[in-house]
């Protein structure tokens, strides 16, 4: 997405939410969404709501505390995992595109979370190998080919540990390019994995699903 469109919507979030309350900041960026959902060109690829119901849902059952995204945009997951934290939790936010990290940053800002998320500019593959300590809960969602080989990368260096849990977002659009990772979750003993079918954000008509796998062993 151009730096003109993220920044048309960054400045339709801060003329239109409420300063300080998550939930207004996310219901926000999903009318901007929504009111433009025959305009392709205003698609955003937020995890959404229909998919960040279970995104949170899962978050708060494992009282996940220390959690890793892949894939920032501008920021609507950060704000979605960020509010539901306790307050000794803490989000890492990796992301390559500068203007991305700049408007998440004030998207988070927006919401008064600041405190509770990092972002790191850089690729995945770059920024992996510079983290430490393990990870409760790990949101794939960046470049779709590097599913896999960032998931391998994050256990060769230590950041899954039994009982982390890895949410793949758009597994079913993508699903062409999942074979390997499919494979990888659901056929070793490492993880217990489940496909949940659900829809492309903003686009109800559109099959998309997740994988979520828990790691069951170290
Ligand atoms: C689908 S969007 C993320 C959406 C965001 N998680 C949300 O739901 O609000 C994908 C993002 O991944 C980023 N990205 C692409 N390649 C990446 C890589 N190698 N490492 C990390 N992020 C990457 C893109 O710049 C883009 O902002």
């Amino acid at each position: 997405m151009s730096n003109l469109k993220m920044d048309a919507v960054l400045d339709y979030v801060l003329k239109n939410s409420k300063k300080g309350d998550p939930q207004s900041v996310l219901d926000t960026i999903d009318s901007y969404a929504l009111e433009g959902a025959l305009d392709r060109k205003r698609f955003l690829m937020n995890v959404g709501p229909e998919k960040g119901l279970l995104l949170k849902n899962l978050i708060i059952k494992h009282e996940s505390k220390r959690i890793l995204e892949l894939g920032a945009f501008i920021g609507y997951s950060a704000v979605l995992i960020a509010m539901h934290l306790k307050s000794d939790g803490c989000l890492i936010s990796v992301d390559p595109d500068p203007n991305s990290i700049e408007v998440a940053s004030k998207i988070v800002k927006q919401a008064k979370l600041t405190n509770m998320v990092k972002f790191i500019r850089g690729k995945a593959e770059d920024v992996i190998p510079k983290l430490d300590e393990p990870f409760d809960f790990i949101f794939i969602d960046h470049a779709k080919k590097r599913y896999l080989s960032d998931l391998i990368l994050l256990e060769k260096t230590g950041l899954v540990k039994k009982d982390t849990v890895i949410f793949a977002d758009n597994v079913g659009l993508f699903k062409e390019d999942m074979t390997e990772y499919f494979k990888h979750v659901r056929d070793s003993s490492f993880y217990n994995s489940n496909n949940i079918d659900s829809h492309l954000e903003y686009r109800e008509n559109i099959y998309d699903a997740v994988e979520i796998s828990v790691r069951i062993r170290d």
